[in-house]
């Protein structure tokens, strides 16, 4: 096996088919012709992985309140909205593994200071479950402390710096964490930037792309990669 990325990934599993970095939407993406999915890497209170995007459960439960708050267990007993529960990265990856799916970890501390110590137990999971394969999983960040501790524990290891409106000059990071990728928002991306980052050497990948249209004209501007809701609709619009 080596290093394939597809055009592209499942962004949350397939958050618009499934709920959202959950058992059921990565086994969908499992089931279809997807071949890479992106998660979002989160600490309970006690320190276990959680696959789960908000800082806060409100949006996602008819509860209130922080994700770091509570300990595993408590969130393990959550019901979402949906009916679907918050799965631990390692039961994710245990999936995965049954399908031979690959995964972008996004770390993604619940606060700036849980950066370092969000990835070393992202790590840890990954090394426990047999996932530490540099051809089936590659990190991303929007906190850049996070990839510098991936980059000590796991050099062999792609990391992608995440780009959002507010994230500040990416090529200083970029060039610290020695990036793979600048994983950008799409919306902000223009040609100017696209050559930019790709003379710079760099992959790049795009978030969240849903529309066909938007998706081949980036492409055609040289953007590589688009983190998709419904990957497998995208993967027919773009066939
Ligand atoms: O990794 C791509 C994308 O997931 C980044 O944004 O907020 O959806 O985690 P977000
Ligand atoms: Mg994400």
């Amino acid at each position: 096996m080596s290093f394939d990325l597809p055009v592209v990934l499942g962004h949350r599993g397939a958050r618009a088919v499934k709920t959202e970095n959950t058992i059921e939407a990565f086994r969908y993406a499992c089931q279809s012709a997807v071949r890479w999915v992106e998660l979002d890497a989160m600490l309970s209170k006690d320190g276990v992985v959680m696959v789960f995007h908000d800082e806060t459960l409100d949006r996602m439960s008819s509860l209130s309140g922080r994700l770091d708050e509570l300990n595993a267990d408590q969130l393990r007993k959550i019901t979402l909205k949906t009916g679907a529960q918050i799965p631990t990265l390692a039961e994710v990856l245990d999936l995965l593994n049954e399908h031979g799916v690959c995964v972008n970890i996004e770390i993604k501390p619940s606060q700036a200071e849980l950066a370092r110590q969000t990835a070393r137990r992202v790590w840890q999971v990954v090394k426990e479950k047999g996932f530490d394969d540099q051809d089936r999983l590659f990190f991303s960040s929007f906190a850049w402390e996070a990839l510098e501790e991936t980059m000590a524990l796991a050099p062999h290891i792609r990391r992608g710096v995440l780009v959002e409106d507010i994230s500040g000059d990416w090529r200083p990071a970029a060039k610290k964490v020695d990036a793979y990728s600048i994983n950008y928002d799409a919306d902000l991306l223009t040609p100017e930037l696209i050559k930019e980052i790709k003379d710079g050497g760099y992959h790049l990948l795009a978030y969240t792309v849903n529309d066909p249209q938007q998706a081949k004209t980036l492409r055609s501007q040289g953007v590589e990669a688009f983190f998709c809701d419904d990957p497998v609709a995208m993967i027919k619009a773009l066939a």
